[in-house]
């Protein structure tokens, strides 16, 4: 599997990773779900391209598979950053400091308060909303690069930020 910092310059192509997908997953009952995560697991990002390849094999409309890719919050349609910081703003974590840590992080690494994510325009880094890493009773929690962390003050953020290649100081 690709990690989920790999530039889609570093893929294969696109059209045939899609292919792929389609071939091997079309038997399953709801295989829209399991075709994008496959298809952003190798590339990174579900490209624009995909969408009619995937709703021709499976007899979909555009619309429909575009609706099923903005609701799931998890795929994207462009390449994500080398590497990827996600803020937990989930309930526990929002008693706890979320925002101002959410606000931090969108300052220290340059990305836009977006609710759907952003990424830096160098490319170096993907910042990420997410909805409970599973590390309540340590909140705020955060992720860099799937690695996740929890009780993350102002100081520790920087600490963890400043130590990935590209985001020093
Ligand atoms: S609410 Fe943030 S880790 Fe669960």
């Amino acid at each position: 599997m690709t990690s989920p910092g790999a530039r889609a310059d570093q893929t294969p192509d696109e059209l045939t990773v899609v292919r792929d997908a389609i071939a091997t997953l079309a038997h399953l009952p709801g295989a829209l779900l399991p075709m994008l995560h496959a298809v952003q697991d190798r590339l990174g990002h579900v490209p624009e391209a995909a969408v009619p390849l995937l709703a021709e094999a499976l007899n979909l409309s555009r619309a429909e598979v575009h609706g099923v890719l903005s609701y799931y919050h998890h795929f994207r349609s462009s390449p994500p950053g080398r590497h990827i910081v996600q803020v937990c703003r989930a309930e526990a974590c929002q008693a706890r400091g979320a925002e101002a840590l959410w606000a931090q992080a969108c300052e220290r690494l340059g990305c836009a308060d977006d609710r759907h994510g952003s990424t830096r325009a160098d490319g170096a880094v993907t910042l990420l909303p997410v909805y409970c890493l599973g590390l309540c009773a340590s909140s705020p929690a955060m992720a860099v690069d799937e690695r996740v962390h929890g009780r993350v003050s102002a100081e520790r953020f920087e600490r963890l930020v400043a130590s990935l290649p590209g985001l020093e100081g």
